[in-house]
């Protein structure tokens, strides 16, 4: 047995994502230039893979942070409370923000993160998110303004995302197979 045999299938290939991800960076190219030098805070662990992707395609001066912030645990349900676990070393007053996230379900954690960061007074936040459940969403005024790919209602992973922690390296986006998830633990 290895970790692919727990995949039940392949949503977005690795081509699909790398493909999608250059597009998103040049829609950034085309609103941001070197003047703004924007801080894209990547939230971490999910989006890790994204932004170092992403990063990769862009033209204009920026730099980058990460926070951790709490949602899951292990499980596949949001408890709707968030915490942050490691915040920003940067000083984000009267900066372009960029949030990098994995994915967006009900709108919980981007929406805690959203207004938080907002009290810090920066110029101006734009969300970037590979994924979008919109299905599964509880909090609608959230303002998305690149959206990588929007999926189905379903929980799925690797290229960043887990399961209990795991899967985080599979190059591509799957779903598991519904066996694997004996030990949920939400
Ligand atoms: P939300 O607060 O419900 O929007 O959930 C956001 C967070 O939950 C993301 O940053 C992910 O870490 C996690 N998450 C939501 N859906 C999935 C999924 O389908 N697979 C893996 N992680 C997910
Ligand atoms: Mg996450």
């Amino acid at each position: 047995m290895t970790m692919l045999d727990d995949i039940e299938k392949i949503l977005i290939t690795e081509e699909q994502l790398q493909v999608r991800i250059r597009d998103l960076a040049a829609e950034l190219n085309a609103r941001y230039t070197d003047d703004d030098v924007p801080l894209l805070v990547c939230i971490l662990k999910g989006a890790v893979m994204f932004l170092s992707d992403l990063v990769r395609h862009l033209d204009f001066r920026h730099e980058m942070d990460f926070m951790v912030v709490s949602s899951y645990g292990s499980g596949t349900r949001s408890s709707g409370i968030v915490r942050i676990l490691l915040d920003l070393e940067a000083n984000i007053e009267g900066r372009h923000v960029i949030i990098v996230e994995d994915i967006i379900d009900t709108g919980h954690t981007l929406n805690y993160i959203l207004h938080n960061l907002e009290t810090r007074h920066p110029a101006s936040i734009r969300i970037a998110t590979l994924l979008n459940k919109p299905s599964r969403r509880e909090i609608f005024d959230i303002p998305v303004d690149f959206v990588g790919f929007e999926i189905p209602d379903e929980f799925v992973l690797g290229f960043g995302l887990d399961y209990a922690e795991q899967y985080r390296n599979l190059p591509f986006i799957g779903v598991l197979k519904p066996e694997v998830y004996t030990h949920v633990n939400d």
